[in-house]
C-alpha cells in the first residue's frame, strides 16, 4: 500500500511560494491510446504542478475520460508514451489508488446511505467502517449534508448527490484529484453555487485538481490553467493560463480579461468541435 501523499505544505498555484515553479506532480509525454480501430488519444503532452487546479475542455469523444482512466490507473496507454508521477516514471497501473477519481457518472450505490456511500473508497482501502464513518461525519457540514447522513441517493437532490460523490473523492486523501464533469447534470444556479463551494474547499484542503468540463465559463472560473483538447484522437491543442486573481467572485465572469480568455478558448474549441462533427459526418457517409 502506498503512503498517503503529503499535501499540507503544498503552495497554492498563483501564491508567491508557487512562483518558484515546483516540479510537476504529474507529467504525460507523448501519450497515445487506441481501442482497436479507434485512436482515442495521440501524442498527448501535459503536466500538472502540485496545488494547481487544471481544467480540461474539448469536443465530446475527444478522449478526456480516456485520459482520466489512464491517470487513475484503470487503463494502460499504448507503449511509447511516458507517465511520470512525483517525478518518477511509472505505468498507469502504479497510479491505481494513488489518485482520487470521481468518474463522469456519480456512481452512488442506491442501497447505501450518504455516509456509507461517502466512505466507499476508504472501506475498499481497508479502513474499519466505524473509523471511516467518523471521518465522513466530520466532513458533512462542509459538504452541506448535515442531517442527511442516513438518507439514500434517491432521497437527495442532484446537487446533493454530486456533493456526496465529491465528499467520497475528498475523503480518499490523495495528492491528485480527478473530477470528470462533476457538475454536468446540474442546473445553472446550483452549478454556480457548487463551483464557488469547490473553490473554497480546494483552497482549504490544497489538493491538486484535474477537472473536465464542457462549460468554458466553468473552466476559466475554476482553473489556474485550461487545457483545450483537439478532436479525436485527443491531444492538447492549447494551454491557456488563467491569470485572474483569487478568490474569484461570481462577477468576474463579466470582467474584460475573463471575456477575452473566453473568446480565445471558444475559438479553439469551436475549431475542434467542427472537425469532430465533420469526421462524424464523413464516417456516417462511408457506412
Ligand atoms: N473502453 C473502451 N473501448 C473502446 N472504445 C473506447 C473505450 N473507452 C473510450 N473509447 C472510445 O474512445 C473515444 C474517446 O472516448 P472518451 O470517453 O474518452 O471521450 P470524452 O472526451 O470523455 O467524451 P465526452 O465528452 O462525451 O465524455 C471514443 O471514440 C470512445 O468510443
Ligand atoms: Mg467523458
Amino acid at each position: 500500500m502506498q503512503a498517503a501523499i503529503q499535501t499540507k505544505d503544498m503552495p497554492i498555484a498563483g501564491s508567491p511560494e508557487a512562483t518558484a515553479k515546483p516540479s510537476p506532480l504529474l507529467e504525460l509525454r507523448a501519450v497515445t491510446k487506441t481501442y482497436g480501430p479507434v485512436a482515442a488519444l495521440s501524442g498527448l503532452e501535459a503536466s500538472v504542478a502540485p496545488g494547481e487546479f487544471v481544467t480540461v475542455v474539448g469536443p465530446s469523444g475527444c478522449g478526456k475520460s480516456t485520459l482520466f482512466n489512464i491517470v487513475a490507473g484503470l487503463e494502460e496507454p499504448d507503449a511509447g508514451g511516458i507517465l511520470r508521477f512525483e517525478g518518477n516514471s511509472c505505468h498507469a497501473a502504479d497510479l491505481l489508488g494513488r489518485v482520487s477519481f470521481m468518474p463522469q457518472r456519480d456512481l452512488l450505490l442506491p442501497w447505501r446511505n450518504v455516509v456509507d456511500n461517502a466512505i466507499l473508497a476508504l472501506e475498499v482501502e481497508g479502513m474499519p467502517r466505524a473509523q471511516a464513518r467518523a471521518k465522513a461525519l466530520k466532513m458533512l457540514p462542509e459538504f452541506g449534508l448535515t442531517g442527511f447522513e442516513k438518507q439514500y441517493p434517491h432521497q437527495l437532490s442532484g446537487g446533493m448527490r454530486q456533493r456526496v460523490a465529491l465528499m467520497r473523492t475528498f475523503l480518499f486523501e490523495r495528492g491528485l484529484m480527478l473530477l470528470d464533469e462533476p457538475f454536468g447534470a446540474l442546473d445553472a444556479l446550483t452549478r454556480a453555487m457548487m463551483q464557488r463551494w469547490l473553490l473554497d474547499v480546494w483552497q482549504k484542503y490544497r489538493r491538486t485538481i484535474l477537472f473536465i468540463t464542457h462549460d468554458v465559463d466553468e473552466a476559466i472560473f475554476l482553473g489556474d490553467r485550461v487545457l483545450v483538447m483537439t478532436a479525436r484522437p485527443g491531444s492538447v491543442k492549447l494551454e491557456q493560463v488563467v491569470d485572474l486573481p483569487r478568490p474569484r467572485r461570481p462577477e468576474i465572469v463579466t470582467a474584460p480579461e475573463f471575456v477575452r480568455l473566453k473568446r480565445t478558448l471558444l475559438d479553439a474549441i469551436e475549431e475542434e468541435s467542427m472537425k469532430s462533427f465533420q469526421s462524424a459526418v464523413a464516417q456516417e457517409k462511408a457506412t
